[in-house]
């Protein structure tokens, strides 16, 4: 493939550039510019933090999930770049004043991630950070150096200027198609039209979204992803739009940009997606991936069940239209078609009812053990509605019906969760695995429907809302 974009400030263009190449690597190797650390080399630990830019703004991404193809059209910025005319960034200024670095290994990406939400103006240190691990130094004095950040000038990066994108990076070279032979090794379609014709004609490529699923196919499991095909170029499967009834969410929505559209109509589930990984994941992962990839511990469809999402696939010029729940058949198998790829969600519009309870053994940055989404309607204190949707329960995203008829009809009360409690053995038989046993899982189910109640009735049931 073929791609340009800005590094530190400098036009880049890359010819023959291999699918599953990963910015880390090329930094690291080809660039010499060695700040931008490997930790994890799975997404987790943030030492690879750089700042990419695009028409919607600078952003904190993990390089090491991060492929070369794409960057196409976009500007990088590394820790080496967030310098300018010798002068320390803001941020590298106070982690040595307040000394907020140690051994130094998670400096680099501390400061970037701080760069960005400094350019962002976004003064929630702790979610900025929770993907940037540091071992050794402990937060409180890199929250220190990150608050002073707040009356401090951002340095003037040219990719930041308002109106930059657009003429000054080439749109063009990321499209490798050829007319004849076999299909070449990846492909880069600018729309779904194109994506639907490619995907169609070549049902056994990888689709390549944000790359935070396949991306540690390549750097953990060396697992080949080509031929593939590259969403990030896509515009308009990035679309949001409303009507009276609906949002439309198109499959290349964020994880970040989807948890500031929840955050008005359903405030829980936007408090579940706080805790979707990190900022860096956040801002790379689709909506689109986590349901494609038919994870059974996904922390969106359980949500999306609740409030009876239906979910739009694509093949060729044909579309169908399926609720979100149909999806899921069995455990890794998806009812989707070869060359049919996710196109969009949609959620009808309705009363905040949801509550999504995400347990995991870490608050920031972990994989659910159990994920429980809850959308129960009372009507004059009687159950006239339940739609409750479990993830880690199941080989899949699975409703919890028999929990749901027993609910129904109902007085909302202690003795209707009481008459539901053989129900959940009817509905779920759990596994014991790393995460937890079959036994949590179903005790920390039900008690999810009690927590539920006593929110009802205003008891405070969060960690974040007990205070002493
Ligand atoms: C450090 C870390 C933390 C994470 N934490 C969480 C977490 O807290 N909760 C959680 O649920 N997940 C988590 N994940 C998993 C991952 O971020 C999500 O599953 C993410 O939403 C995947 O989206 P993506 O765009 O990155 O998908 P990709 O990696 O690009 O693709 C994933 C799969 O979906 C397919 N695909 C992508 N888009 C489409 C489409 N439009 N149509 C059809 N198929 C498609 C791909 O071919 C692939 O099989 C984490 C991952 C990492 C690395
Ligand atoms: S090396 Fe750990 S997140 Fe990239
Ligand atoms: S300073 Fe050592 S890991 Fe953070």
């Amino acid at each position: 493939m073929n791609i340009t974009f800005l590094l530190n400030g400098e036009s880049v263009e890359l010819s023959g550039v291999s699918p599953d190449a990963t910015l880390l690597n090329w930094l690291r190797k080809n660039r010499h510019l060695t700040g931008t650390k490997e930790g994890c080399n799975e997404g987790d630990c943030g030492a690879c933090t750089v700042m990419v830019t695009d028409e919607n703004g600078p952003r904190a991404l993990n390089a090491c999930i991060l492929f070369l193809p794409q960057l196409q059209g976009k500007a990088v910025r590394t820790v080496e770049g967030l310098s300018t005319n010798d002068t320390l960034h803001p941020a590298q200024q106070a982690m040595i004043d307040l000394h907020g670095s140690q051994c130094g290994f998670c400096t680099p990406g501390i400061t970037v991630s701080m760069a960005v939400a400094h350019l962002n103006d976004d003064q929630n240190h702790d979610d900025v950070l929770a993907g940037n691990l540091c071992r050794c130094t402990g937060y409180a004095p890199i929250i220190r150096a990150a608050e002073t950040l707040v009356d401090k000038p951002n340095p003037s990066y040219p990719e930041t200027a308002p109106g930059f994108f657009g003429p000054e990076i080439s749109s063009g070279g990321g499209d490798s198609r050829g007319a004849d032979g076999p299909p070449p090794p990846a492909q880069s379609p600018t729309n779904s039209d194109e994506l639907a014709q490619l995907f169609a004609a070549n049902p056994d490529a990888t689709l390549i979204a944000g790359a935070t699923d396949v991306g540690l196919w390549v750097t953990k499991q060396h697992r080949p992803v080509t031929p593939a095909i590259f969403l990030n170029r896509c515009a308009d499967l990035r679309e949001i739009s409303e009507t009276e009834t609906d949002f439309r969410i198109g499959a290349m929505v964020t994880m970040d940009r989807f948890h500031a559209l929840m955050a008005t109509p359903f405030q829980s589930y936007a408090e579940m997606l706080r805790r979707f990984a990190s900022t860096q994941v956040r801002n790379a992962a689709t909506l689109g991936g986590n349901i494609a990839n038919g994870s059974p511990i996904g922390d969106n469809p359980p949500a999306l069940i609740a409030l009876n999402a239906a979910l739009h696939l694509r093949l060729g010029n044909s579309r169908r239209t399926l609720p979100l729940e149909d999806f899921f058949l069995d455990y890794g198998k998806q009812d989707r078609a070869p060359g049919e790829f996710v196109e969009a969600i949609t959620i009808p519009k309705q009363p905040d009812r949801l509550r999504v309870y995400k347990l995991s053994k870490r608050f920031d940055q972990d994989i659910s053990a159990v994920l429980g989404a809850f959308n129960i309607t009372v009507t004059d204190g009687t159950v006239t509605n339940a739609r409750i949707a479990f993830g880690g329960m199941a080989g899949i995203p699975k409703r919890a019906s028999h929990v749901e008829t027993a609910l129904i009809g109902q007085v909302w009360g202690e003795e209707a969760i009481a008459a539901a409690w053989p129900a959940w053995e009817q509905d779920f038989t759990p596994l014991s695995d790393m995460r937890a046993s079959a036994d949590y899982r179903l005790s920390s189910a039900r008690n999810m429907l009690s927590r539920y109640l006593l929110q009802d009735l205003g008891a405070a049931t969060d960690v974040l809302e007990v205070t002493p």
